[in-house]
């Protein structure tokens, strides 16, 4: 089982970072190994709108921290990917990271990827839930046309206080890593 954990918040203990924890931490409880990507450690570029990955190769031409990550996720089984609001999107980090997974997709929109994947998308937010459910219509949809069948995990109402309590979301993640991990 490979599971493959993002985090685009450049707060690397901040809610988002945290949230993901709780099921990376849960998933390593099982056994399971997992790989931690912090995007903002990072040095790559977003998309170059070139095609490549259309006409001449299979994956992403660029070379760069993100050709390992991609390729990582590319054959993970469940992938955690998590962001905080930024401006009404996920972070830049975040986003440039998304738009070099166009190389997941085929030049009829199918995806290049194995079928039977499950991801946890969560999204934190200072607003309340009322806010921002587009973000995660939206992120929702793009992995989905990469065949993840994907949760969401939301949590509005999030400061940035390093001290902000997030427990209650943390244990969320922890219970969807031991649901998914079980083995009966
Ligand atoms: C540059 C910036 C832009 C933000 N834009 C929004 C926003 O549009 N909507 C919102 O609800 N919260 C916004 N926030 C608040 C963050 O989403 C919120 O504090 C979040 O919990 C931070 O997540 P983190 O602790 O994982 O970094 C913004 C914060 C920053 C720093």
């Amino acid at each position: 089982m490979k599971i493959v954990t993002i985090t685009g918040s450049p707060r690397k203990n901040g809610a988002s970072s945290r949230i993901a924890e709780g099921f990376s931490s849960a998933a390593e409880k099982m056994d399971c190994e997992v790989i931690r990507y912090h995007l903002n450690e990072m040095n790559y570029r977003g998309c170059q709108g070139c095609n490549r990955c259309k006409m001449k190769s299979p994956v992403c031409v660029l070379n760069d921290d993100l050709s390992h990550l991609l390729q990582d996720l590319a054959e993970a089984d469940i992938a955690v990917l998590a962001s905080p609001v930024y401006y009404g999107d996920t972070t830049g980090q975040f986003k440039c990271f998304i738009d070099r997974t166009w190389s997941y997709v085929k030049p009829n929109f199918k995806s290049k990827l194995e079928p039977g994947k499950k991801a946890l998308f969560i999204l934190t937010q200072g607003f309340g839930e009322e806010r921002h459910g587009d973000v995660c219509e939206r992120y929702t949809a793009f992995l989905k046309l990469y065949g993840f069948d994907v949760t969401v995990l939301r949590a509005p109402n999030c400061s940035a206080d390093p001290s902000m309590d997030v427990n209650q979301y943390i244990d969320e993640a922890s219970k969807l890593a031991e649901e998914w991990l079980s083995r009966d």
